[in-house]
């Protein structure tokens, strides 16, 4: 094992996070860690206790009276607009009259500790004009709820003629589960207020700019009276995307009224509850294919439960289609999204962002068509990639030009040994035994930018101080994928500095404005390029003050390590930025990136959404008990394309975690509302997450060192943070493998996701059971 702590280097070289050592310290500061000043006080929500009605009475008399307890806000108690929907929709209210889901906030109480506070929430005596409910995307379609945003529809050639041309069709229907994020650190908010109209906000989030606009709509000032800072989060995973703009506002709200400090951190299971999940999808499948294997038409629809509200429901079912082929061209295709309003938290951002459920779909196909023909499933992934000119055009008629899948999926085969080992497990499996095994190597492609093309922008802002020294900030946030390190791997190249001259700073809305929310993949993308902008605009002010200076061309003058080479003379970095701070030369600078070649016409479902695409390939092996159901992943090879890595330790990380989020997505992370409308797997007690003793028990992890970005990215790199996510379907499959073993790979299982032992174990029984 290589000494991490030792390697130092700046782009495309192996660099620790920069907070590692903090990490696991505990010398890393959240905003939980930063010191309360004087009078600070605690928030906790109070919450409803019915899945749908409308608020009759509240009485909060007791909650008021109770210890410690210094004022309590309500609906009415919103200075500003009573709305924090991310997507100005207006159907977000911080505080409801009609009550839509079990365990919605409808008040929150503030004290002087966090458990008064907390006590003093379950004091409240609140009565409910009770309406009926459903809180899955089908029940709640046949109640006649409406969808929370306008579905979309792709839309390519002629599904029924492609079915019509077709020997083989099947149609069935595949249900995949949701997921909660987990973070480590949960949402938090920590408001202090200023004079005048201001405020500063402390809070976990994904998307200062947006935390900022939420609590200035909920306050009812401009954008400017507002701060947001973020120094890191434990973890957001895309659930912090929208998600704390309900504790920033009541941090805000409460801080604004009372003139003292406010803090709110919801427990764990107030934060599993009140906060949205990955959407769960209903997803039919009609596909049809020769005997060959090759798809000639899809038609796919995709029901998501989207909870109450619209959040991110709109974006997130559209990348459920935009990811519906996954890596295969589909002649002809006809794919629409339900996104279905239920009585359940409203749904949001999880890393991929509704891709997996598309990519999932495509793979199912895949198995299903193998299955039918008795094929390994392989080689019918194979005939049905990405090709050249006529196979080269996605559902929404994007151009396929950068496809590598073929290379990708060729030499993971090699290196896993796939075909040997297939062949290994069918003898095992023949044998008749309890324990089957199964194996499945899965591909991914996933597109990068946000498909709302005016998020694809970035700023950056970068000093030198006289001494030498270079302050970073940029508009991305940290949330442990090492962005911030990789931007200062990126400024340390920029001027050939020790990286250790770099400050990463924490993110604030007050240094760089109108951000996007760090996600999508695009955080080193984009900030990544406007820092670079930054130490460009800097440089190029440094060159023309030393070729004045020194009589000699702009082409003479060379940055070296931490030094300059002007003409013959080798300046000391420090000595020339002391220099030019005394001749008056500008040593700050503000950069801006923005996305070029994108656009999306959605209701033409046409377009370039995708400035490029990511690749990967994942194999697994695994071993079930055909009596239990249980199961143990056995071994995993992944090959995984970052174009040309910024940081290959860091990208091999977010691969690892990746793959392994998504195993868990699909094996034994489980979402169940009761027939009440009650989320119950709402702690770790009752909700399991992968532990590290459920990684696979080999585990082969590389990047694919030969590729690099054709288009002009960040040094070439690509993104990291979501494409692996779904190599995790390769354990689906190959679970799914060793279940079609007991009825000798006949059928293809009807298996559900997630495939926690329990549904293993009962689709093993349906196929013994014929
Ligand atoms: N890695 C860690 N350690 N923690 C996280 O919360 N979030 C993921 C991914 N990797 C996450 C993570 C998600 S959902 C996204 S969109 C990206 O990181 C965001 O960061 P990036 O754009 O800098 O890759
Ligand atoms: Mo990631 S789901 O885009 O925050």
């Amino acid at each position: 094992m290589k000494d991490l702590s030792t390697l130092t280097g700046a782009v495309h070289h192996d660099r620790i996070h920069d907070s590692a050592v903090k990490h696991v310290t505990g010398r890393a500061d959240y905003t939980d860690d930063i010191a309360e000043p004087a009078g600070t006080l605690h928030a906790y929500l109070g919450v409803a206790t019915v899945t749908h009605g409308t608020i009759r009475a509240m009485n909060l008399d007791r909650v008021r009276q109770a210890p410690g307890v210094v004022d309590v806000l309500t609906a009415r108690d919103v200075p500003g607009v009573n709305d924090i929907s991310p997507t100005g929709r207006n159907d977000e209210p911080i505080f409801p009259d009609t009550v839509e889901y079990h365990g919605q906030p409808i008040f929150a109480v503030i004290a002087d500790s966090r458990d008064a506070a907390r006590r003093a929430a379950e004091l409240a005596d609140v009565s409910y004009d009770v309406l009926p409910h459903a809180t899955d995307a089908l029940s709640a379609q046949a109640a006649g709820l409406p969808q929370v945003t306008d579905p979309l529809k792709l839309e390519r050639g002629d599904v029924a003629a492609g079915q019509a041309t077709a020997p083989h069709r099947i149609k069935a229907r595949m249900t995949v589960g949701g997921q909660d994020h987990m973070y480590l650190e949960g949402q938090i908010a920590f408001a202090i207020p200023g004079e005048d109209d201001d405020v500063i906000v402390h809070c976990s989030t994904q998307h200062p700019s947006e935390a900022q606009h939420m609590v200035a709509h909920a306050l009812g000032v401009p954008l400017n009276a507002v701060t947001v800072n973020v120094r890191r989060m434990g973890g957001g995973f895309g659930g912090k995307e929208s998600q704390m703009n309900l504790f920033a506002a009541v941090a805000a709200i409460a801080a604004k009224r009372l003139h003292r400090p406010v803090k709110i951190r919801p427990d764990r299971d107030q934060d599993m509850t009140a906060t949205g999940k990955r959407h769960d999808f209903v997803i039919d499948y009609d596909v049809a294919f020769d005997e060959e294997g090759r798809i000639h038409a899809v038609d796919g629809h995709f029901a998501a439960r989207c909870g109450y509200s619209s959040d991110l429901s709109g974006p997130v079912t559209d990348r459920a289609l935009f990811h519906a082929d996954n890596a295969y061209f589909y002649p002809h295709v006809r794919l629409t999204s339900r996104p279905q309003k239920t009585n359940t938290v409203s749904n949001t951002a999880f890393r991929g962002f509704g891709g997996p459920q598309g990519v999932i779909a495509a793979e199912r196909m895949i198995e299903e068509v193998a299955y039918a023909l008795g094929k390994d499933p392989l080689e019918v992934r194979r005939a049905n990639f990405y090709g050249s000119e006529g196979r080269d055009l996605t559902p929404y008629h994007q151009q396929v030009t950068d496809n590598i899948i073929g290379r990708v999926v060729d030499e993971l085969a090699d290196s896993a040994q796939y075909q040997a080992r297939r062949a290994e497990i069918l003898e095992h499996n023949a044998q008749g035994g309890i324990l089957r095994r199964g194996i499945a190597l899965t591909p991914v492609k996933f597109g990068i930018s946000f498909t709302a093309t005016h998020y694809n922008q970035a700023g950056a802002l970068v000093h030198v101080y006289n001494d030498g020294s270079i302050h970073l900030n940029h508009g991305g946030t940290e949330m442990g994928q090492g962005l911030n390190t990789k931007i200062a791997q990126v400024l340390a190249d920029a001027f050939q500095v020790d990286f250790d001259r770099i400050k990463i700073t924490k993110t604030t809305t007050e240094k760089v404005p109108n951000t996007s929310a760090t996600a999508a993949s695009s955080g080193s993308d984009l900030n990544g390029m406007a820092a670079l902008d930054a130490a460009d605009q800097i440089k190029a002010r440094l060159v023309s003050f030393a070729a004045e200076t020194w009589g000699v061309t702009a082409e003479e003058v060379r940055f070296l390590p931490n030094a300059v080479q002007i003409s013959a003379e080798v300046v000391p970095f420090d000595t020339l930025i002391r220099r030019a701070y005394m001749a008056r030369v500008h040593l700050s600078a503000a950069g801006f990136y923005k996305t070029p070649d994108i656009h999306w016409d959605r209701a033409a479902g046409k377009g370039r959404p995708f400035f490029y695409y990511a690749y990967g390939a994942a194999c697994s092996e695994v071993t079930i008990d055909t009596l239990t159901g249980e199961y143990r992943v056995d071994r995993t090879d992944i090959l995984h394309d970052v174009g040309r890595s910024l940081n290959p330790v860091l990208d091999r990380g977010q691969v690892e975690g990746a793959f392994l989020q998504g195993m868990g997505w699909l094996t034994t992370e489980e979402l169940w509302w009761d027939d009440r409308g009650r989320l119950r797997t709402h702690a770790p007690s009752t909700y399991k997450i992968p532990l590290a003793s459920d990684r696979p028990r080999i585990f082969n992890v590389a990047l694919a060192e030969w590729s690099e970005n054709r288009e002009r990215t960040i040094k070439r790199s690509k993104a990291v943070g979501e494409p692996p996510f779904m190599l995790g379907i390769s354990v689906f499959e190959a679970l799914s493998m060793a279940v079609a073993s007991v009825a000798d790979y006949r059928v293809c299982p009807r298996l559900d996701a997630p495939a926690t032992p329990e549904r293993v174990l009962m689709a093993v029984e349906r196929l013994r059971a014929g």
